[in-house]
């Protein structure tokens, strides 16, 4: 790997977090993620976060679509496609909010999924829908299981009701703010993700670059994350690993000569594998 600002700390970061795997190890041993996405026109999202979940190790990937459900991703056939209204949001870790959309129905399937006692991520419209929603927002605070937001300027400003260039001109303050508010690990993304607890803790990340300014970055960051949640990982150390990965990922890619122009989203995936391998 490349040395970074932050890669000394990473080092002894993930010597602390990432364990061996165990010889007798087997799928149930790494988890079962759930992405909850994909209304009509929109499945993209949650396949992309489904992906990355699998090449960084969930033991066994769902997604739950909210419309159309395929009967499987013929690219991916190792995911499990089922329609969210059929499927138990208590039998998994869950991602939350990629091609989600805002409909009633939507709505429906964020509240069912809040209301689950297992660790969640949510982002995207699942974020759209909490800011536009006190009582929504309420119960996402209320939580018990770890949580953990991912929102873009544009998401966080909305959370905050304040503009995106308001949360720009103060990123730790506002990601402060937001993890305070909704009692929630909040990961704060753009060039120098800032990543924050309720309690005031605040980390920069110091891995990424522009090859990540591309649609579909945020829905792996989403599924790594995940998927990290799903094996296991406390939320805090979840969203730093996830958020770490993901920028070395993009600047090895770079390194070889694969960015910053033309990468696409779904080619971070084999090279978070490497990374965290
Ligand atoms: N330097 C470092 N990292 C960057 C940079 C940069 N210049 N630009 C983008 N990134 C990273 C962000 O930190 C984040 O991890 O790329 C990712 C972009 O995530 P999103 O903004 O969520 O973008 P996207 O994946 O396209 O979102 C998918 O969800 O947020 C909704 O409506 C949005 O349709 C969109 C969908
Ligand atoms: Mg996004």
């Amino acid at each position: 790997l490349p040395p970074t600002r932050t890669h000394m700390n990473a080092v002894e970061f993930f010597a602390r977090h990432l364990h061996k795997r165990s010889h007798n190890s087997h799928k149930g041993s790494f988890g079962d993620l759930a992405v909850l996405g994909g209304a009509h026109g929109m499945s993209g999202a949650p396949i992309l976060a489904a992906r990355a979940a699998l090449h960084s190790g969930a033991g066994r990937v769902f997604v739950a679509f909210a419309e159309d459900a395929p009967a499987y991703d013929s690219a991916q056939p190792e995911l499990m496609c089922r329609l969210a209204a059929d499927f138990d949001l208590d039998s998994a870790t869950l991602v939350v909010g990629p091609g989600l959309g805002t409909a009633r129905l939507s709505q429906e399937l964020l509240a069912r999924a809040l209301a689950s006692g297992r660790a969640l991520l949510a982002d995207a419209d699942a974020l759209n829908m909490l800011a536009a929603d006190a009582e929504l927002l309420q119960q996402l605070a209320r939580r018990g299981a770890p949580t953990v937001l991912t929102p873009h300027p544009l998401e966080a400003a909305r959370l905050l009701g304040v503009t995106a260039a308001e949360v720009q001109a103060d990123r730790i303050g506002a990601a402060r703010r937001l993890a305070e508010r909704c009692r929630a690990v909040v990961v704060l993304k753009g060039s120098g993700t800032v990543i924050a607890q309720p309690d005031g803790a605040v980390v920069i990340n110091g891995t990424g670059n522009p090859a990540l300014a591309t649609a579909g970055t945020g829905d792996v960051l989403s599924g790594l994350c995940g998927s990290l949640l799903a094996q296991g990982w406390p939320a805090w150390e979840a969203a730093l690993a996830a958020v770490w990965l993901h920028g070395m990922a993009a600047d090895v890619l770079v390194t070889e000569g694969s960015g910053p122009i033309g990468l696409a989203a779904g080619e971070l995936i084999p090279a978070i594998r490497v990374a965290l391998n």
